[in-house]
């Protein structure tokens, strides 16, 4: 496990404890993923910030992806700077995205074979008007040997499908990197929390959130209230009941929805709350993906002191059967999330 990095006392007001010194302390192959997919996220910041300039607001004109959103331009162009950061750093054996139908067998690996998921492009609806926007991220270690036999593209898809296919639990390490007010990465490898910030001076990121913990309970909820009549009644009373006068002392609830997963769940994890999206009767397992957005945050979560839950299961126990597989979140403060699961546990 990383050393415990909590920042050594400044030695000058130029000492630095950027995310590279911070990386130093991790082995050396997982070391050089976490590198390449910081620079990804430099690169998309920079395109994200740039889009009404450049031209790269709007759609991209391929027509749905595998989830059957119509693809932004970002989208498309976050996700070949994605891959190409782990295809060139040599260390990844499979890539999966939420953009690509299928995983991908990375022929330029040298060492390391580890498996990258990503969402290259969080809340890309967003994108448009200049609401924040993220990419998400986790890396495993291969489950078996990885296949990659031109000759027999199948039996290299379905070993890149095993490899992808594992729980959240498995995770060596999980990430997202917010594009907003400021850009910052959030990421853990199973010894707590770290949140680095983009100094735009010096391209770097650097350590601002030395452990991040989750306040136990927080008045804050993050549904889209939108699928309400969608809801079974359990999810429906839940939500009712934060209206009432709260439980922990008379205020009712805020309401506060992004529509970027990324966004609404780091607000989540500073001030505490919950976020949560619920099947419902159109689409009984929710929205989001179980593999590059609700495991990697669930792990985030997890070792803030939080939980992420399916409703009536730990996120981290799911094992995937699809690589695109959705799954309902409920994700946050373990006491809200607790509460939340009670109201499945009746209808049980
Ligand atoms: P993505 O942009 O990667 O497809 O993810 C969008 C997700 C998530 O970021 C957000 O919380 C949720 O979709 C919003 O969904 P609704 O618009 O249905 O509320
Ligand atoms: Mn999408
Ligand atoms: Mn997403
Ligand atoms: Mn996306």
């Amino acid at each position: 496990a990383a050393a415990k990095p909590t920042a050594p006392a400044k030695r000058s007001e130029f000492e630095l404890f950027t995310f590279n010194t911070w990386l130093f302390n991790l082995d050396t192959e997982l070391c050089t993923v976490l590198s390449s997919i910081s620079v990804a996220c430099k690169q998309i910041a920079a395109a994200v910030g740039r889009a009404g300039i450049s031209s790269l607001t709007g759609v991209a004109g391929t027509g749905e992806n595998v989830q059957g959103e119509e693809q932004k331009k970002l989208d498309v162009i976050s996700n070949d700077i994605f891959s190409m950061c782990l295809r060139n750093c040599g260390r990844t054996g499979v890539i999966a995205s939420e953009e690509e139908e299928n995983p991908i067998a990375v022929e330029e690996t040298t060492s390391g074979n580890y498996i990258v998921v990503f969402d290259p492009l969080d809340g890309s609806s967003n994108i448009d008007a200049g609401i924040s926007v993220g990419s998400i991220f986790g890396i495993y270690e291969p489950a078996e040997e990885c296949v990659v036999d031109m000759d027999d593209p199948e039996k290299t898809l379905s070993s890149c499908i095993t490899n992808v296919c594992q729980p959240g639990k498995n995770l060596l390490a999980a990430g997202y990197v917010l594009y907003s007010s400021c850009t910052i990465l959030v990421i853990t490898t199973g010894d707590g929390v770290f949140g680095f910030t983009l100094d735009p001076y010096v391209g770097e990121f650097v350590l601002t959130h030395d452990r991040i913990t989750i306040p136990e309970t927080g008045m804050i909820y993050a549904f889209n209230e939108g699928n309400y009549q969608l809801w079974d009644a359990g999810v429906k009373a839940y939500i009712d009941s934060l209206k009432e006068p709260s439980k922990w002392g008379g205020k009712p609830y805020s309401a506060r929805y992004i529509g970027s997963l990324v966004g609404d769940f780091h607000r989540t994890l500073l001030y505490g709350g919950i976020y949560g999206y619920p099947g419902d009767k159109k689409n009984t397992t929710g929205k989001l993906r179980l593999l590059y957005e609700c495991a990697p945050m669930s792990m985030i979560a997890e070792q803030a002191g939080g939980k992420g839950s399916t409703g009536v299961e730990r996120v981290l126990d799911v094992v995937p059967t699809k690589v695109h597989q959705r799954v309902p979140l409920f994700v946050g403060s373990k006491k809200e999330v607790e509460y939340l699961e009670t109201f499945f546990a009746k209808k049980a």
